[in-house]
């Protein structure tokens, strides 16, 4: 996995650390409006923040994942220049989410995150904001132990395999959606443990890999972008992933044209989401199974803890933060 991954020298230009940063700014603003019934304002919040500390960094950035297209997002649109060396600077492509979970934040619940994840120019599927079939699997396992070609059934029972035991005792990880009834009904007939989660997929499939969640499998749709987000975390810590994009009208249909993707039926493996060398980040915004939340301390302090890993390295550091602001 990691090790045959070839060192990217305009991603050591950019330091890892400065990653935590951006997306510790993010989480911090978009803090402030944890609670507060407001998903546009809590966005709202981290955008700014994440587009100012991105700004800050010497680099030659493109936006290629972001808040939607120029017209519907006013900041961090796809194709945004970002960082402080435009034109001279390590060309970057930069996919992220200022807040994955903004109903999670307007309410209070668990598992917001800011997130992003950088790569050298080309080596993130530019994804067009449509849905994406998902299934993943954390590290581990043989290759093609799962195949979104397959039914959840089939998918259950060959990890319970590779596992060594009873499908029943496998754990999917499900987003509790209307559209996921069937996905539902036929896992629960199969008696597997469902956690149905209210949003926050990245943070879903990021489970799989830690065996302290209890998860084994992500299944399920949601957000192409955040499919991307996850493989390029599943690409520093392993795991399998594949992906399918789900087009609803001819509009959206329209769109995938727009973006390049020619085979709306084909099944994107982990490689093909994010491709060599990639940093991925990510700070909690509320406390979740990946991270804590931001914290206020009586002492003014804050507190953030931020996730960042490399693919080349296959190093994951854990960074707790206190900031005096
Ligand atoms: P937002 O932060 O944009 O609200 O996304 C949250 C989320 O749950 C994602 O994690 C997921 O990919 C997507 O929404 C699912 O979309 P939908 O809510 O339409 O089912």
């Amino acid at each position: 996995m990691t090790s045959k991954t070839p060192v990217s020298d305009v991603l050591d230009r950019v330091l890892v650390l400065e990653m935590v940063r951006v997306t510790e700014a993010a989480a911090i603003n978009a803090a402030k409006l944890i609670g507060r019934g407001d998903e546009k304002a809590a966005d709202a919040a981290a955008v700014e923040a994440m587009r100012a500390a991105l700004n800050e960094l010497y680099m030659d950035g493109t936006v290629v994942i972001g808040e939607g297209e120029r017209d519907e997002a006013p900041m961090l649109f796809i194709g945004e220049k970002v960082g402080s060396a435009i034109g001279t600077g390590p060309k970057i492509d930069i996919a992220l989410d200022p807040l994955e979970g903004t109903t999670i934040t307007a309410k209070n619940g668990p598992n917001a995150l800011a997130v992003l994840a950088v790569a050298e120019h080309g080596n993130l599927l530019n994804a067009p904001d449509v849905y994406m079939d998902k299934i993943a699997v954390g590290p581990g396992y043989p290759d093609g132990v799962i195949d979104l070609n397959k039914t959840p059934t089939e998918n259950v029972r060959s990890l319970a395999a590779a596992k060594g035991v009873e499908p029943h005792e496998i754990v999917v990880c499900v987003l509790d959606r209307p559209r996921h009834a069937d996905l539902i009904a036929e896992l629960r007939a199969i008696g597997v443990g469902i956690q149905l989660i209210p949003d926050g997929d990245v943070a879903g499939v990021i489970a799989t890999t830690n065996e302290e969640t209890g998860i084994d499998l992500y299944l399920g749709s949601g957000g192409a972008p955040e499919g991307v987000l996850a493989a390029a975390a599943l690409r520093c810590v392993g795991g399998q992933f594949q992906g399918r994009l789900l087009f609803r009208n001819d509009d959206e249909r329209a769109r995938a044209a727009k973006w390049g993707v020619e085979d709306l039926n084909k099944v994107y493996k982990l490689e093909e989401l994010a491709k060599g060398d990639c940093i991925f980040a990510a700070t909690g915004v509320t406390d979740g199974s990946l991270l804590a939340g931001v914290k206020k301390l009586r002492s003014g302090v804050t507190t953030t803890e931020t996730v960042v890993m490399r693919a080349s390295s296959g190093t994951v550091r854990w960074v707790k933060s206190e900031h005096r602001l």
